[in-house]
């Protein structure tokens, strides 16, 4: 809708188009047509006192008193937390008794994917999923069930899944083979550590070839959680395709868990700062299942209450699929509801943090 104004700055609805030059009142040019009226803009010609006289488009607000989508997010009751975090520690500490670990890995392994394959839409909720803080092979709860959520979205089979998931709960298995002075060292690791560190794959590989449970591409995505599709990752710099599915798919949810993990010479990242880092280095992903990541994470879940850049408070209402930093949101104060992904006038405007999680 058009809407002719014979007022002054104040009376601009925010975010609408000029159609027509906005002179002062000595005839000056103060802003040009088919300019966007955002905060910053507004802000700036607030400092203008005299009448206006100017056309402009908008479209008129979407308020109302809708509540937040139902968040469709995979959860883990704290019960099985705790029982996974205690099988896991058991199981890890013993692992050449490569049956009782493989045993162990898919007993938890069918309960995760039991959650994944009976749900639709999943979400991964960014912000409630961690069943552990601590970088350990605790974290590989998180990474079998985001490797899970991912291989679900990318169309895969019932059969993938269920494999995708145990190796991801494995995939960090032959860290057991490092010495513990290098894999606990509360500080940056030299370079010579480093690549005793990068040795973890090929443990991991070995210690499970002599098993009959797990498959020889689920062994190969353990071998290759640490590939890069532009060649730069190890232990064998691999290139794109040779990589495998579940290589790719394990890599991408392990730089993403890894990053958000709290380690001793580093803090956590927030799942908002994770995904910005991870865009940066999109190279190293299989582009395709990259952004299949990107449509099924949500960093901040519906109904959760949030703090923008502008300083207003908001609710996140529902997703935009692909934009996992920029949902629909509802402002507190005025009711407005904004699309982050499309409205022209908040596209400078970003989710600091957030305020109350839900
Ligand atoms: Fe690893």
């Amino acid at each position: 809708m058009t809407k002719e104004i014979d007022g002054f700055i104040s009376d601009l609805p925010k975010g609408c188009i000029t159609e027509t030059d906005i002179y002062t009142d000595r005839g000056v040019l103060l802003c040009p047509k088919m300019t966007i009226m955002d905060s910053k803009m507004l802000e700036a010609l607030s400092q203008y006192k005299g009448r206006i006289h100017v056309i402009v488009s908008y479209t008129q607000p979407e308020t109302t008193d809708e509540t937040p989508e139902e968040d469709k997010s995979v959860t883990f009751e704290d019960s099985f937390k705790k029982y996974a975090e205690e099988s896991l520690t058991s199981i890890f500490n013993n692992v050449d008794d490569v049956d009782s670990l493989t045993s162990g890995a898919k007993e938890i392994g069918e309960e995760v994917f039991s959650i994944i394959d009976d749900s639709k839409d999943l979400f991964i909720n960014l912000s409630k999923l961690k069943v552990s803080d601590e970088y350990t092979y605790k974290h590989s709860v998180d990474v079998g069930t985001m490797a899970a959520v991912l291989a679900k979205a990318l169309g895969e089979s019932k059969d993938f899944v269920h494999d995708v998931t145990i190796s991801g709960l494995l995939h960090d298995v032959g860290k057991e083979k490092i010495p513990a002075e290098v894999i606990n060292k509360p500080a940056r690791l030299t370079p010579e550590e480093f690549d005793i560190i990068k040795t973890h794959p090929v443990h991991g590989y070995r210690l499970l070839s002599e098993s009959k449970d797990i498959t020889e591409d689920m062994r190969q995505g353990i071998l290759n959680h640490h590939e890069n599709v532009d060649g730069t990752g190890y232990p064998r710099g691999l290139l794109g395709d040779r990589i495998g599915k579940m290589g790719q798919i394990l890599s991408i949810v392990d730089v993403y868990d890894a990053l958000v993990t709290k380690r001793s010479y580093k803090e956590a990242k927030t799942p908002g700062q994770a995904i910005e880092i991870m865009f940066t280095m999109s190279n190293k992903f299989n582009m395709d299942y990259f952004k299949s990541f990107l449509s099924v994470i949500n960093a901040f879940p519906n109904g959760s209450e949030v703090l923008l850049s502008s300083g207003e408070k908001a609710i996140v209402m529902r997703q935009n699929k692909s934009y996992p930093l920029r949902p629909v949101i509802k402002l507190v104060n005025t009711g407005q509801i904004v699309n982050l992904a499309s409205d022209p006038a908040f596209l400078s405007t970003v989710i600091m943090n957030f305020v109350n999680t839900i």
